[in-house]
């Protein structure tokens, strides 16, 4: 990981002299009223180390007779260095070879040199960001169109369902229809049926008036032909015996009526219309049910990808406590950007660089004054925490700040100095 050892800066922008050691790990601060040459020295090092386009519209300071000079020395023995007419970069590593702004760029996160870009990008842009160094950028991506299919699919099955729903409300019902369709054609094969057999009782009972009519006519042949009586009597007998046997065959004869099946045969067209509404509604009943089944297994669906969300994110090793990812905004605390304070927005930023380019061990951040003592003695223990070297300007002439720019110069703060222990200070010259 490669930190800044030191800084010497001449006739860049606003300053004259510059020269800082800042702390290897945490919180250098570069204190100074207005207009003295602080960010210019963040402008300087941006320019060092990221190249021609850092480079300030105006580098070389107005009424200097020399030429810009920047020599940043790394933790990692590279001498970056420009100067002369055209400001030409030179880098040199320990061994005494050149090398140019493509190894500069190997472990020179962009970001850590301007942090303005990652505050100023758009909340999408943020959370890409960290999702990228978390590694689940993609893999979230895909959850969220699964998510977003599943809801635009239950949103479309939702809108059937409740049409069906409603089809099925508006068709009526008759609990006292029967449950299937009267047939035409078995009522009136009863209906033979029951014509087969009154037919057949309506040929017993004429062979009843038939035997009594010839049984009448024998009796008046008795009277008129007495000499015949004899052949009569054995007939009459015979008849006499047939009519009892014919009559006890007739006796219990009943007729069945027909009228039900006739007026059922006059209802059926009114009995089936209600029978086949029951049937449309069961139907139209089922539909919706079905639907709304659909509906809901959707329902689980969207949860389901939600949760597979929020389950990636909890098992993802995050830059900062606190700092999270959801419905694609970047939370701090459970606040999205616009809503964090200044401080916060600046250690988020500044946590999220910090693992973009693990070997750039160094952040650069301008007007630090909108953290106050306390939250920037915080912010320093973090830093430190995270090995992370941070070089930051602030409006202030107070004892947190380890250098002071006036007109253009670097003053040792002894302020500061008294307030470290031994082993942290860092130094100006
Ligand atoms: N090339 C330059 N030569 C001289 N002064 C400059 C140059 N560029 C900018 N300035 C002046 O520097 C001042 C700003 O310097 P800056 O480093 O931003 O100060 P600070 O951050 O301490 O407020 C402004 O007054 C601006 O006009
Ligand atoms: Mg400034």
């Amino acid at each position: 990981m490669v930190t800044i050892n030191k800084l010497e800066i001449e006739n860049v922008k606003r300053i004259k002299a510059v020269k800082i050691e800042p702390s290897p790990a945490g919180l250098t601060v570069i204190g100074g009223n207005n207009n003295q040459g602080k960010t210019s020295v963040l402008d300087s090092i941006a320019w060092a180390l990221g190249g021609n386009k850092y480079k300030p519209s105006q580098a070389a300071r107005e009424g200097s007779m020399v030429p810009p000079t920047l020599r940043v020395t790394m933790s990692n023995g590279l001498i970056v260095e420009r100067k002369g007419k055209n400001s030409a970069l030179k880098v040199i590593d320990p061994a005494g070879n050149k090398a140019g702004q493509q190894l500069l760029d190997s472990f020179v996160e962009e970001l850590a040199i301007n942090l303005p870009k990652f505050m100023e990008s758009t909340p999408k842009e943020k959370s890409q960001t960290l999702l990228k160094i978390i590694g689940v950028g993609d893999k979230l991506a895909e959850l969220e169109r699964q998510e977003q299919e599943y809801y635009s699919q239950r949103h479309a099955i939702g809108v059937i369902a409740d049409q069906k729903e409603k089809f099925a409300k508006e068709i009526p019902y008759y609990p006292d229809a029967p449950k299937e369709m009267v047939s035409i054609s078995e009522l009136i094969q009863q209906q033979q049926e029951i014509f087969a057999i009154n037919g057949e009782n309506a040929r017993k009972r004429q062979n009843v008036d038939r035997i009594r009519q010839e049984y009448d006519q024998s009796i008046l042949e008795v009277d008129r032909l007495r000499k015949l009586l004899a052949e009569a009597e054995a007939k009459t007998n015979q008849l006499s015996e047939d009519l009892k046997v014919a009559n006890m065959d007739a006796v219990d004869l009943h007729d069945q009526s027909t009228a039900e099946i006739e007026e059922n045969i006059a209802n059926i067209e009114q009995i089936n219309l209600k029978v086949r509404t029951n049937l449309d509604k069961d139907k139209a009943e089922e539909d919706a049910k079905q639907q709304r089944e659909q509906y809901n297994a959707l329902s689980a669906k969207v949860e389901e990808m939600r949760q597979a969300q929020r389950d990636l994110l909890a098992n993802a090793d995050l830059p900062l406590e606190g700092l999270t990812v959801s419905d694609g905004n970047l939370l701090y605390q459970g606040q999205e950007w616009d809503n964090m304070s200044g401080s916060q927005q600046l250690m988020v930023a500044t946590a999220i660089v910090r693992k973009l380019k693990p070997d750039c061990g160094f952040v650069l951040i301008d007007k630090l004054e909108q953290m106050d003592t306390i939250t920037l003695e915080q912010f320093g223990k973090w830093l430190e925490q995270e090995g992370l070297q941070a070089i930051a300007t602030r409006v202030s002439t107070g004892d947190e700040c380890s250098i002071l720019i006036e007109d253009g110069y670097s003053i040792i703060n002894e302020a500061h100095q008294a307030t470290q222990k031994p082993s942290f200070q860092a130094g100006t010259f």
